[in-house]
């Protein structure tokens, strides 16, 4: 508050800002300002308020908890129960200041639960009778909206419950996109031509209010449980509450290693946030933090609430991940499949623990909408995405001799004129057989892990086969023998040896993936697997009619026109043949399941992303006579780890000696 401006005013201007911004976040999903930013004003204007009673007006941002009422279209019903906010803490001291109150108030005798803050939409789901009965958004805290046709296409939400779950209950939790389904949907979106979403939280809000549940079906959305309230009676404390619903049917944190703890102290709490504050990142899904509770209900009731949040709880928000840092230039880069991509060079600035010097920046329309100039003042983000973007310019500090940004119009390695289709907001390099940067592109994305799987073929190696004349496009790669590799710099025996052994394997890999791995545009790993296992031969996908193509429900326009256009380019056609001699599997599979007894009696744990649907693994666990657990032990054979499976889960196994398994060395196992 400056020293001329009363008490009144600036209570004024801090509601006015405060809507504002409430508006931004909940009804446009475009916020201005970090949830910290937010939290500050709110809290400078709680103060205060509370200094200043005269001045109270029942509208203030401080008596609400934010509304997602946004549409006419889905019926709302009062909740049962208002559905609250949380307090936040920002940093260690203020979660000791909460704990030490809350022990303090309780006489020392309550215990703390530690649960993961899941970065979704809250849903409270109504169970009568043993089955789903209704399910609502938060909606302003006191009505949400009934969005139960669309809830029921998730499957970690059970329908009906199991015999001994209480006949009427209400679960609340948080409905979740992970970062695997958030990616593949982006795959279709940008192959049917559109934009894509820009990242898993507004997605799911954006997906539960669809009018087409099918569609929702397919996005993957996931549910973790965070409360449990019976109709009739109560639960002793809230861990009881969350194991009880393991067993009725529910997806609880107690599937994923640490996501949910119970301790004793603060001391417990803070090892549980450290741990977090690292782990975090390996999560396949978004948290924006850590939520402690108070375990038993006594207690919590003696606690009790305010008008927005209860007292036996506080969220923990982790670091800020934004940064302010001046844009130095704006670079081009093409990828393999010829899209520009413009990369803000920034100066360095450290943000969520790495420094950045590089952002993405989308396409022409985000630099235009952003009106982005170099020499700007800009925020960076670093969310749960890998690649920081920018996210805002802070105008006021515009240097006054700034000039509009001009969008390239030539590829920045060949220089060809670039073009932009009316339906796809990106430019693109239609060199595609003769700018470098994409071929190379394409030899990498050809020996990557989910295409041919070429051990030693990174992006390096790739660069220095190419600037030696080695290889022009993937089927060269298949012509490599050792002796002029060894003139390589720093390509010793055993290196080449790996590189030719890792190029020999790459044969065997199945038909979905050398399709997957030839980089047709828009032909991302899902429609690939489809493809492949639809027409069977890469024949028969070569001779498929644009009609035929269309048949598949993964494939719009977009697709379709790719692969023909792929195929109708003799050079491909050309370059598939070589592919094909050099022994490549150019043939799916019979679909056949293998059966036996590799497994038999061996104790299992199925974790991370696979590439198919992990109940598919688990089926196949069992069907080689394996049995399935949930979480590992000192009796755990096997751990069977996919993608993005957290560190911690690692660490124990590793240390209790439990043999661990990559997809493919499962697969070699069970069909030995
Ligand atoms: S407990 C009355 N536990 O965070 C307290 N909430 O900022 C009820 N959230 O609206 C919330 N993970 O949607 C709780 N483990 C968790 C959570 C969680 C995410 C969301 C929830 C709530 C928001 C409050």
């Amino acid at each position: 508050m400056t020293e001329t401006m009363s008490a009144a005013d600036r209570i004024a201007e801090l509601r006015r800002t405060l809507h504002e911004h409430n508006h931004r976040y909940y009804v446009l999903a475009a916020p201005t300002i970090s949830d910290r930013e937010f939290d500050a004003l709110l809290a400078e204007l709680e103060l205060l308020e509370k200094a200043h009673p005269e001045l109270d007006d029942p509208n203030s941002p401080t008596k609400r908890v934010g509304s997602d009422l946004d549409s006419q279209d889905f019926e709302k019903v009062a909740h049962s129960r208002p559905m609250l906010s949380l307090s936040n803490s920002y940093n260690a001291e203020e979660v000791y200041d909460w704990a030490d109150r809350v022990q303090r108030e309780t006489a020392g005798e309550c215990s703390f639960t530690c649960e993961l803050k899941y970065d979704g939409v809250a849903i409270a789901l109504q169970y009568r009778d043993g089955g789903l009965f209704r399910a609502l958004t938060r909606g302003d805290g006191t009505t949400g909206e009934d969005i139960t046709d669309n809830v029921r296409t998730i499957r970690t939400i059970p329908l009906t419950l199991a015999p001994e779950a209480p006949a009427n209950l209400e679960i609340r939790g948080e409905i979740i996109l992970p970062f695997a389904a958030f990616e593949s949907l982006n795959e279709r979106v940008v192959a049917a031509g559109r934009d894509p979403f820009v990242n898993p939280r507004n997605t799911a809000a954006g997906s539960l209010k669809l009018h087409d549940n099918k569609e929702v079906a397919r996005r993957g959305l996931d549910c973790f449980l965070y409360g449990v309230e019976l109709e009739d009676g109560e639960l002793d404390s809230h861990s009881r509450g969350v194991h009880d619903a393991a067993r009725w049917g529910f997806k609880t944190p107690l599937t994923l290693d640490r996501a949910f703890e119970r301790v004793n102290d603060v001391a417990g709490v803070m090892d549980y946030l450290a741990h977090w504050n690292d782990a975090r990142h390996g999560l396949p899904f978004a948290i924006d933090g850590v939520v402690i509770k108070v375990d038993e209900t006594v207690h919590r009731r003696s606690l009790g609430s305010t008008a927005k949040a209860p007292r036996w709880a506080l969220a923990y928000k982790f670091e800020t991940e934004q940064g302010l840092t001046r844009l130095i230039r704006i670079d081009y880069q093409v990828g393999r499949t010829g899209g520009i991509t413009p990369v803000a060079r920034l100066e360095k600035v450290f943000v969520a623990g790495t420094t950045v010097q590089n952002a993405s920046l989308h396409n022409a329309d985000q630099i235009a909408q952003l009106d982005i100039r170099e020499g700007d003042l800009v925020r960076v983000e670093k969310g749960g995405e890998i690649i920081p973007k920018v996210v805002g310019v802070v105008l006021e500090e515009r240097p006054a001799d700034s000039v509009p940004h001009v969008y390239t119009d030539r590829c920045p390695d060949c220089g060809t004129e670039l073009e932009r289709a009316e339906e796809e907001a990106r430019h693109y390099c239609p060199n595609a057989l003769g700018c470098p940067e994409q071929i190379k592109g394409r030899i990498e994305h050809f020996a990557s892990r989910k295409a041919m799987n070429i051990d030693g073929l990174g992006d390096k190696s790739v660069d220095q086969l190419w600037t030696a004349g080695m290889i022009r496009n993937p089927a060269d790669l298949y012509d490599l023998t050792m002796e002029p590799l060894l003139t390589l710099d720093r390509m010793k025996e055993t290196k080449a040896g790996n590189l030719l052994a890792g190029i020999e394997t790459s044969k065997s890999v199945p038909f979905e993936r050398v399709l997957f791995a030839l980089g047709i545009r828009h032909v991302g790993e899902t429609v690939a697997k489809r493809l492949a296992r639809h027409f069977g031969s890469l024949e028969a996908l070569r001779a498929a009619s644009k009609e035929a193509l269309l048949e598949l429900d993964v494939v719009g326009p977009v697709i379709a026109e790719a692969v023909l256009a792929f195929f109708a380019d003799e050079r491909h056609v050309a370059h598939v043949e070589r592919l094909m001699a050099a022994g490549l599997r150019f043939e799916a599979d019979a679909e056949v399941a293998p059966q036996g007894t590799a497994l038999e009696g061996k104790r299992c744990v199925v974790s991370g992303v696979f590439s198919m649907p992990r109940d598919e693994v688990k089926r196949l666990v069992e069907q080689n006579g394996g049995k399935l657990s949930g979480s590992v032990s000192g009796s755990t054979d096997f751990l069977i780890a996919g993608d993005k499976m957290g560190p911690a889960k690692r660490e124990k196994a590793e240390r209790a000696g439990v043999r661990i398994l990559s997809e493919s060395e499962f697969i070699a196992l069970i069909s030995k």
